[in-house]
């Protein structure tokens, strides 16, 4: 239980502050104050967190060196079986990042990417795509090739289908989910949230993604829920933080913009479409949960200008650096060779980002599909998503572009299953609410 009635209460905005470099000012005053509070100095709660993670660090570089595989690969038939071995369970933990072999069959997933091509092609998408229409990776440097399609049968038959609600559940049942009496989401029912696809073409050189978090910006350290999520990080407990803890984290809002996720996820993750090599300008982790901790705490430090959150803002996604993180940057760990119907997973506060590729072998297709938890925040936000499947539109976290409106091949109401119905909210119990509302 935290300690709030002691320590110095933390000013807080439930919608964008409108002087960003005001509140990041004032709250950073009002973080270190509710540290200090507890007797130790900011510096001395960040050097503790800067040990545990180093220690990680350290064990990270020493995997590499000797050529070990940093990223944990489960077997899916072992998910299926119930046989996952009680050591990979324990690097998933560690690692917050894994694999899944085998997760679809390989011949199910090639279908799939060629049924993503005539869906596209049928539709005349090419023809009529304007260009990108976000500023997602502004921060960080060249996007990936992403096509802002959600409603084909590929992705909807993957997201109902019933060996993603497994991977999908076993996943979820990695985070403590239940505590001080609340059950904070339901790991056996997933929200089905909708995302786009990523291909890119034999032959392509892209300069890659800047390492990220994708799991909030300013709201992070401004939010009521947030605050008590990280209540071990801002009250200089710092040694009970735990990654792996949902309390707090199901309910309370995000800051509006087109790089938000609306919805909680426990893991971000993407289904394999083509066989890819680990050189060929794919996915890569800082494998460290704990590492969020280390960002959170950061820009306490006397060398960040007041109103500086180490570059953090709204409307972009949450970079990470050789600048303020050079500790985290030693530790990126890239996912082994792929197959199609492989499915690669990270932690929901994990650093992850894309490397540089020149004159790519092979496609680099996947379709992304996290496992998002029933629970009050997903809850709100199915009326909506159903909504968009409904009408064709892209989901209300994306732009506004709304491709399939006019294509008569999506996939339809009537086609879905009882995970799909539940996922949309049509069936099922309501979740229970936790105590920030
Ligand atoms: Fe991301």
């Amino acid at each position: 239980m935290s300690s709030t009635a002691q320590t110095p209460s933390l000013p807080h905005w439930e919608t964008t502050p409108p002087d960003l470099k005001a509140a990041i000012r004032e709250t950073k005053a009002a973080i270190r104050a509710r540290i200090e509070a507890s007797g130790r100095s900011v510096e001395e709660v960040f050097a503790a967190v800067e040990a545990r993670v180093a220690e990680k660090v350290a064990e990270i570089e020493e995997a590499k060196r000797g050529g070990e595989t940093v990223w944990p690969v489960i077997d899916y038939a072992d998910i299926e079986a119930g046989t996952v071995p009680a050591a990979m369970v324990e690097k998933l933990h560690r690692r917050g990042c894994a694999v899944i072999r085998g997760h679809f069959e390989r011949e199910q997933a090639l279908a799939w990417d060629r049924e993503i091509v005539d869906y596209v092609e049928r539709n005349e998408f090419f023809e009529s795509y304007q260009g990108p229409a976000d500023d997602f990776f502004g921060s960080v440097g060249s996007r990936p090739e992403i096509y802002p399609v959600y409603w084909s049968h590929a992705q909807m038959e993957a997201r109902q289908s019933d060996r993603m609600a497994r991977v999908q559940s076993f996943l979820n049942h990695q985070w403590t989910y239940e505590s001080g009496g609340v059950q904070w989401f339901d790991p056996d029912r997933d929200s089905l949230y909708p995302d786009r696809i990523r291909r890119r073409p034999p032959g392509a050189s892209s300069s890659g993604l800047g390492s990220h978090v994708d799991v909030g910006t300013l709201d992070l350290w401004m939010t009521n829920a947030y605050q008590q999520a990280f209540r071990h990080l801002f009250d200089g407990s710092v040694e009970q933080y735990d990654p792996w803890d949902a309390s707090y984290r199901t309910s309370g809002p995000q800051y509006p913009s087109t790089t938000m996720c609306s919805v909680f996820r426990t893991f971000q993750g993407w289904t394999a479409l083509s066989d890819m090599a680990h050189d060929q300008g794919v996915l890569f982790t800082v494998p460290i949960p704990e590492a969020m901790a280390y960002m959170m705490l950061r820009p306490l430090l006397p060398d960040v200008p007041d109103d500086d959150m180490c570059g953090v803002t709204v409307g972009q996604v949450f970079p990470v650096n050789e600048q303020w993180h050079p500790l985290l940057v030693r530790a990126f760990a890239g996912i082994p060779d792929v197959q199609a119907g492989d499915t690669v997973w990270w932690h929901a506060d994990v650093i992850h980002g894309v490397a540089p590729v020149e004159d790519q072998k092979g496609w680099g297709n996947v379709m992304y599909i996290p496992a998002a938890p029933w629970c009050p925040r997903n809850e709100q936000y199915a009326p909506r998503v159903y909504e968009a499947f409904v009408n064709g539109d892209s989901p209300s976290d994306f732009p506004e572009e709304h491709y399939e409106r006019s294509w008569p091949d999506r996939f339809k109401p009537e086609e879905l299953n009882e995970t799909g119905r539940r996922g949309f909210g049509l069936v099922g119990p309501r979740s229970r609410r936790g105590p920030t509302g």
